[in-house]
């Protein structure tokens, strides 16, 4: 059996640098959080709380500890009660989340009513949204919504890291019609939209399919849907333990794929239990 396992699956950049800044931190410090847990892998959390890395999920629990903040960063109020405390922080924030926060403060300032392409509820929309100050913001996340921004002279747009560019650009159509001046700074990052390309494509080549990621993941379940409707036999799995041997009845290639906050060490068993099944 032979089994195809993408290229891209695992970490992407902000995930990567986040884990290696938090395990480098914890060898420096005896006390150390992190502000939620730094990526959606109870697996990893467990690793890391290993480490002595807590998870604190608010600002006001963390008494005199080191605070690392995660990939996809957070609010301008936590930034300053952090501050207020006077506590050390390892700001893992990726770098392209950090663009979007910027991009979007730049347009606040600048007098620009905001709209941000995402999730309203997802903690990097909330972190952008709340850097822009002294102007509006409105989060959509389709063209619909996109309908219903009150028209401005001068509307703004950033997108959440992860948007679909096909989404983004049919906003951007839709918003043309509500303003005189429309200023936009695409701030989407392509990893996960190479990721889901490389899914589409092996999912196309074989007769069942593995997404391995965390159930809370939403990153690893859009994946396994990307997959699911192209490859009906996909499974989303969050270790190796999951996987049955009845699976893989008549099943001459399998495919791998993984989420971005799935660690390396969890796809390699993944990949070694398909293989010892098979034989
Ligand atoms: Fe950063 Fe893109 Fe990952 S924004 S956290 S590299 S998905």
């Amino acid at each position: 059996m032979e089994i195809i396992l993408a290229k891209s699956a695992g970490f992407c950049f902000g995930v990567k640098r986040a884990v290696n800044m938090a395990y480098r931190a914890a060898e420096n410090s005896e006390h150390i959080c992190s502000l939620g847990p730094l990526i959606h892998s109870p697996q990893l959390v467990q690793r890391l709380e290993g480490k002595g890395i807590r998870v604190q999920n608010s600002v006001e629990q963390i008494v005199d500890e080191t605070v690392i903040i995660r990939s996809h960063g957070i609010t301008r109020n936590e930034e300053q009660a952090l501050e207020r405390k006077g506590l050390p922080v390892v700001d893992a924030t990726c770098p392209f989340v950090k663009k979007a926060q910027q991009y979007a403060a730049l347009l606040g300032k600048e007098g620009y009513s905001v709209v941000i392409v995402g999730e309203q509820e997802h903690p990097e929309v909330q972190g952008i949204i709340s850097y822009v100050a002294g102007s509006e913001t409105s989060v959509v996340a389709n063209p619909e919504e996109a309908r219903t921004v009150t028209p401005h002279k001068k509307l703004g747009l950033v997108a959440q890291t992860t948007q679909s560019f096909d989404n983004f650009s049919e906003i951007v159509q839709e918003l043309l019609e509500n303003s005189k001046e429309l200023r936009i700074f695409n701030t989407i990052c392509d990893a996960t939209a190479v990721r889901q390309e490389e899914a589409r494509q092996i999912a196309g080549r074989v007769a069942l399919m593995v997404v391995i990621g965390g159930h809370n993941s939403a990153n690893t379940t859009r994946l396994a849907r990307i997959c699911s409707e192209i490859q009906p036999r996909t499974h989303h799995i969050e270790t190796a333990d999951e996987i049955c041997a009845d699976w893989l009845d008549g099943v001459e290639a399998v495919g791998v794929t993984a989420g971005a906050s799935t660690p390396e060490w969890i796809i390699r068993d993944v990949v070694d239990r398909l293989t010892a099944v098979a034989k």
